[in-house]
């Protein structure tokens, strides 16, 4: 006797599969084909990460699910379907669109993102929340990579599906993706079950680099050491492994992150004149509150000296000053 959710897994696992199977074996799925390849995804990868495809049609997959007796509300519900108001019949949420299946930390299919094929809007539509899909608890690819994250005590953070698959042909196995929002509390907690070590491995245009600064809070409450990777000219993971090839990302980004506070003080420095007084102040402080974040108090000294040293500020002095942050981040 199968439960509504077993039913909705078994429905997403068989979705899979037919999206799938158009891409890679039929003439209709020949356009998506093509785009993903011309974007460096290989066919290889395409059968790695069982992308597919959802036809330019308004029932195909309402059909389909329909002849296997799968019952049309419980599909409804799982967000494979849509209802019309107008006309009360069933329709394919996902219409001539990139399909990127998503697994649970358990390894169901619960949901899928369809990418637009070219420029539109949205360029991603998601699978909405349902008694199986919780986007805020789940990560992109966490289930597939959380062996070689344990084994390497480190996990490789980004904003995008394209990024992981990217990473993956570089080599890089241990990176997972959150979809389009700001990472959670709960995916910060799931991650720490695996691994200590996280970079951060966003966009390097401005939204990525603030959606860094909020990630970063959250993963050091959970206590991560935390570092960042930076690309460079705007440039996002998928991007600067097809410009510059995956040898360089390892070498020049992953290899070469940096620890969070170098990050913070490029950060806070980034358009700042510190040869002005005000200004300069002004930095420190900002310093000082996110030196007062480290949970160690090695760090904290370490840094502190830093900045005594880099201000000609005693030592004592930026102390004092450093006790009211120290209260105020506790
Ligand atoms: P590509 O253009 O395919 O390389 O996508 P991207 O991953 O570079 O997209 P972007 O950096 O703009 O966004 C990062 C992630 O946010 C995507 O992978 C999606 O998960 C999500 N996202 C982007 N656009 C949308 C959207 O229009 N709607 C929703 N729901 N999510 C989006
Ligand atoms: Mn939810
Ligand atoms: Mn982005
Ligand atoms: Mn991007
Ligand atoms: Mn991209």
């Amino acid at each position: 006797q199968a439960t509504e959710q077993g039913i909705m897994l078994e429905a997403h696992e068989f979705v899979k599969k037919y999206y799938h199977h158009l891409l890679v074996n039929t003439t209709e799925g020949k356009q998506a084909l093509e785009y993903l390849l011309n974007r460096g995804i290989s066919r290889e990868e395409i059968k790695h990460f069982e992308l597919g495809v959802a036809l330019d049609s308004w029932d195909a997959v309402t059909k389909v699910l329909e002849k296997r007796g799968y019952p049309m509300p419980i599909m409804e519900k799982a967000g494979l379907v849509v209802r019309s108001e107008r006309d009360g019949n069933y329709y394919d949420r996902f219409r001539n669109r990139l399909i990127f299946p998503i697994h649970n930390h358990q390894g169901k299919i619960v949901a899928f993102s369809g990418r637009i094929m070219g420029e539109g809007s949205p360029k991603y539509l998601n699978s909405p929340e349902s008694s199986i899909f919780h986007k805020g608890k789940l990560l992109y690819q966490f289930y597939q990579a959380k062996n070689v994250m344990r084994k390497q005590n480190r996990a490789i953070l980004m904003e995008g599906f394209a990024d992981v698959i990217s990473a993956f042909r570089a080599g890089v196995h241990d990176a997972v993706a959150t979809m389009g929002t700001s990472l959670t509390e709960d995916q910060a907690k799931v991650l720490k079950t695996s691994v200590d070590q996280i970079i951060i491995c966003y966009d390097s245009d401005q939204a990525g680099i603030n959606a860094t600064d909020k990630a970063a809070k959250v993963l050091q409450k959970e206590g991560f050491t935390i570092k960042v990777a930076q690309m460079p000219d705007g440039l996002d993971p998928d991007e600067y492994i097809r410009k510059f090839g995956p040898e360089k990302f390892n070498t020049s980004i992953i290899e070469a992150s940096v620890s969070l506070m170098s990050f913070k003080m490029q950060y806070h420095r980034k358009g700042k004149n510190l040869l002005d007084e005000t200004v300069k102040f002004q930095y420190i402080k900002e310093m000082l509150q996110e030196i007062a974040k480290l949970s160690q108090l090695i760090e904290q000294d370490y840094y502190l000296n830093q900045l005594s040293k880099e201000f000609s500020i005693s030592i004592e002095v930026l102390k004092k000053e450093f006790g009211q942050y120290s209260n105020q981040a506790n």
